[in-house]
């Protein structure tokens, strides 16, 4: 273990330290949710970050069948009045909150990439692509994924198709689906009868698997029977020029999502999809079934705002380069001072160090250590000394970073000294 370089002694006995998640509780209320109970977009603050970020509902979730993919990244696009904006970042354990940056408010496709072995987060926001330039993300967002060999999966979602262009040559290899369509349907129908469709993939090494999200329709509605929008799962034979349905996801409340939506194939072969114009992101086993069905905000069909342009689960760390947040709020009855610690960004912390001292230069006795709960952890707390700081520590009590100093005062008031 190391520490910094002053010491840390445990000095006060008899005091009674409390620790809670200080975010708002999950919503498992669909009918009070749409109905807007809560708020016509439902959403929360924090006391020591000042983002936003949607309250979410919850309409179905079985852990045990989940891919064990740590996070869930949205990138949120709402033109609403109060609406929220920008790419958030979710545990996938507890849906609790980990990033929410309200400044790229135009921005999507928020999710991980490798460049040159390191795992980076990247978006594009305000047309750049932000955290690093990376070519293939950036041909991504308009439809193009390049293959390992440097061929061009064209998604021409205005024509129903998907077409494949030969690098070298520019000629278009093939096309699946469309008035051009090049396979016969051994589904009958079912395999090509994709339309508006975005974000088509290959999903294996040997390219003869594809997966996209069909949006279906280009008006968006709640609670259709048919012709709804669905993740999609075909394979092609190139040899006998025949394509087959693998699977199909739709979505428990029957949706068509007129635009946006994507497919992401998890290493579990779980299926997560990101449903555009409608604000809920899914996942679903194998067989079909959904296994996680959350929303971001009410249903609004007509409208088709909030948008999520695509939505992603997979593994990630961060170490923020800006330190971690602490405010205090008020002193309850008893002389207890409500102490609110979060860092924004951060993955990596399992637990905050209370540290308190005689002046703003000598905050360095250590009077407790909470385990972290939910984006922001308040703790309940009546020290002898009025200076506080919080210490974010990881699993193995590394320190990760620390706080500014903060002054306990008995007003309902902030002081902030450093
Ligand atoms: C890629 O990583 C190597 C080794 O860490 C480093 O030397 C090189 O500068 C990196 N290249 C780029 C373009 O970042
Ligand atoms: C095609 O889809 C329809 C409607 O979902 C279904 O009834 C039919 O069984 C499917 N046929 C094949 C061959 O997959
Ligand atoms: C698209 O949606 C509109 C409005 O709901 C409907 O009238 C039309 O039939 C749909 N088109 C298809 C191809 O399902
Ligand atoms: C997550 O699941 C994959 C299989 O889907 C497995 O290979 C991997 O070891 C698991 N990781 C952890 C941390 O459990």
């Amino acid at each position: 273990m190391w520490y910094p370089n002053f010491a840390f002694t445990i000095i006060i006995t008899g005091i009674t330290i409390q620790q809670a998640r200080a975010d708002a509780d999950l919503v498992f209320d669909p009918e009070g949710y749409n109905r807007g109970r809560y708020g016509p977009h439902p959403h929360q603050y924090y006391h020591s970050a000042d983002i936003v970020s949607p309250l979410l509902l919850v309409n179905r979730w079985d852990p045990t069948k989940a891919d064990n993919a740590s996070y869930i990244f949205l990138t949120l696009n709402s033109p609403v009045d109060d609406g929220i904006a920008g790419p958030i970042i979710y545990r996938a354990d507890d849906l609790s909150l980990v990033y929410s940056e309200p400044r790229w408010s135009v921005a999507h496709n928020a999710h991980v990439d490798q460049f040159n072995g390191s795992d980076y987060l990247v978006l594009i926001a305000q047309s750049r692509l932000r955290i690093l330039a990376y070519s293939e993300s950036l041909v991504d967002s308009s439809g193009l994924k390049k293959t390992s060999e440097g061929d061009f999966l064209v998604s021409a979602r205005h024509t129903h198709s998907i077409i494949f262009v030969d690098r070298q040559s520019g000629r278009v290899r093939w096309a699946l689906g469309g008035k051009n369509n090049d396979f016969v349907d051994i589904s009958a129908g079912n395999a090509t009868d994709f339309a508006w469709q975005h974000a088509a993939r290959f999903n294996n090494a040997a390219l003869t698997q594809l997966t996209m999200f069909d949006n279906h329709n280009v008006s968006s509605t709640i609670g259709c029977t048919t012709s709804c929008s669905r993740g999609k799962h075909v394979e092609l034979d190139y040899r006998a020029h025949t394509v087959r349905l693998i699977s199909e996801f739709y979505h428990p409340e029957g949706l068509v999502s007129g635009f946006e939506g994507n497919y992401q194939t998890m290493q579990s072969g779980n299926v997560f999809l990101g449903w555009g114009a409608n604000p809920t992101f899914t996942e679903h086993i194998p067989s079909g079934e959904c296994i996680l069905d959350v929303q971001f905000d009410l249903w609004r069909p007509d409208e088709g705002y909030p948008i999520n342009y695509r939505a992603f689960k997979m593994n990630w760390k961060a170490y923020p380069t800006w330190d971690p947040s602490i405010s205090v709020h008020g002193v309850s009855p008893l002389g207890y001072y409500k102490v609110y610690v979060s860092w924004n960004e951060a993955t990596e912390v399992t637990k905050w160090r209370l540290l308190v001292g005689t002046s703003h230069d000598s905050v360095t006795n250590s009077i407790a250590v909470v385990p972290r709960a939910g984006f922001e952890t308040e703790i309940l707390l009546k020290p002898s000394l009025p200076f506080v700081r919080a210490v974010a520590l990881d699993r193995d009590g590394m320190i990760l970073g620390m706080t500014t100093v903060v002054q306990l005062v008995a007003y309902d008031v902030i002081v902030d000294v450093s």
